[in-house]
């Protein structure tokens, strides 16, 4: 219990405990009974929602999917399994998994004539910008969506064609950018098997796929899978809040994600390694210049891929990708300038105090971009790639919400404006 005391008034505020001891105050009468309300830019200290879909303490650095440690989720499941786990609570058993792989593989097609909306986009469109107006337009091919009071068996209709199309759709905007023919999926493939041969594959030759590529995709999927209320999955909330359909939703995280600051990180790490590149190379004197640009407020520019804003410990996620990446890296002989600078750029930041005051550690971009390069991914198909693997995560919160018919999200501010005044006709302003 906590008690506020204002002026003449006083209230007594009930105390939340989670699962894992997070503990909040319930502040849901303060307006009614002291007309007050919160200030809080960035929602830094407001927990939005209830949840019980994933656990994570910045302290520790430690992530869990349903109760299970992304660690061991990473290294013994599939892409579709954790997807399971995410949206409906349990790992499936292998009927369920089955019926589930086999519902979402079957709804890979996309409709003939969206194939169409590829010609409107202009070639350099970038496929962020494809792929979030591309999924809100999937509503209009299942205008049954729009109807708030669904049964279940329509909504995991909904998940199973959201699930499968996004991914043609992202691998077509590719192919779309460069001119390509698109490529059909193939369902005897998996998830992560079929995205790479959609996006790599020619109908003129057989496309072999590498395991080792395969596997490091499986992974970078799940660790991007779920991550509780961060920016893109507080808007699929945000939207869904008003009963939108669930492809409404998930096009609003797309859009969401798209930002530097958030899934646009992987992206903006692999620009400035390049910038970095071209202007002097991986020599230590180049990288040094650099970091101290990245620490002076005055320049604009940060060290992207490091820092977030609830691990201040490491991150959990960068540490299982920078081993998945080094697998990679090894197996594809890759030699990359890019990669030298990272690492130099790693060691030299997490000795630095600047950045040790701060809490500053890599982030699950920091490496993924590279990694993503490595398997000959473009650089404006990485926060795609991303918003795919987040796919499973915007659904099951959407999911969490509607089941518990929460209200619509609604926030207050502070006006700060002008005060009352009177309209002055056009002709007698100066
Ligand atoms: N490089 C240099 N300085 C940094 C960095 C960085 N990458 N990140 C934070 N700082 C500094 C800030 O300037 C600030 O300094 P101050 O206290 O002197 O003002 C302090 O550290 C705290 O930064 P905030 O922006 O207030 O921290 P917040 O928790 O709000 O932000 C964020 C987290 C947005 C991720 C930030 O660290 C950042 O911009 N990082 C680079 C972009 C990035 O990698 N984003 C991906 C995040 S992971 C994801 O979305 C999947």
């Amino acid at each position: 219990m906590a008690e506020i005391k204002l002026n003449s008034t006083s209230i007594t505020l009930e105390e939340i405990t989670g699962t894992e001891g997070e503990k909040a105050f319930d502040i849901g009468s303060l307006r009614n009974e002291t007309g007050y309300v919160t200030l809080d830019y960035g929602l830094k200290n407001t927990a939005v929602t209830k949840s019980e879909i994933t656990f994570l303490d910045g302290e520790e650095g430690v992530l869990r999917y349903r109760g299970y440690p992304i660690e061991q989720l990473a290294e013994r499941a599939s892409f579709l399994e954790v997807a399971y786990l995410l949206i409906y609570g349990e790992l499936p058993t292998s009927n369920q998994y089955e019926d589930f792989d086999h519902a979402v593989t079957n709804h890979t097609l996309i409709h003939e004539d969206m194939k169409k909306f590829f010609e409107g986009y202009p070639q350099r469109a970038h496929p962020m910008g494809v792929l979030g107006s591309m999924i809100g337009a999937l509503s209009s091919f299942y205008p049954d969506v729009l109807n708030p009071d669904q049964n279940q068996n329509d909504i995991d209709r909904t998940i199973h064609r959201l699930l499968a199309k996004s991914a043609t759709i992202a691998a077509w905007s590719y192919k779309n950018s460069i001119g390509h023919p698109v490529m059909y999926p193939q369902n005897r493939l998996n998830y992560s098997a079929n995205l790479l041969y959609m996006m790599f594959g020619m109908p003129t030759e057989e496309y072999d796929l590498n395991d080792k590529t395969v596997s490091a995709l499986n992974k970078l999927l799940i660790l991007h899978a779920d991550h509780e209320q961060n920016c893109s999955t507080s808007t699929v909330r945000v939207v869904g809040s008003s009963q939108a359909n669930l492809y409404a939703a998930a096009s609003a995280g797309v859009m969401a994600l798209w930002g530097p600051l958030h899934g646009g990180a992987n992206q903006a790490v692999i620009e400035m390694l390049q910038e970095i590149y071209d202007d002097g190379g991986a020599s230590k004197q180049n990288v040094d210049k650099w970091l101290d640009r990245f620490k002076d407020k005055e320049s604009g520019q940060r060290l992207m891929g490091f820092g977030h804003r609830v691990y201040k410990n490491f991150d959990p996620r960068a540490t299982i990708i920078k081993k998945a990446a080094d697998d990679v890296f090894e197996d594809l002989k890759v030699n990359d300038p890019l990669l030298d600078i990272a690492k130099q750029l790693e060691e030299f930041a997490l000795n630095d105090d600047y950045f040790i005051e701060k809490k500053l550690y890599p982030n699950v971009d920091y490496y993924s971009g590279l990694l993503y390069r490595a398997m000959g991914i473009p650089t404006e198909m990485f926060t795609v790639m991303f918003a795919l693997g987040r796919m499973p995560g915007w659904i099951a919160n959407w999911k969490e919400m509607t089941e518990e018919k929460q209200p619509i999200t609604r926030p207050r501010q502070i006006y700060t404006g002008k005060n009352k005044r009177e309209f002055i006709d056009m002709d007698q302003r100066s």
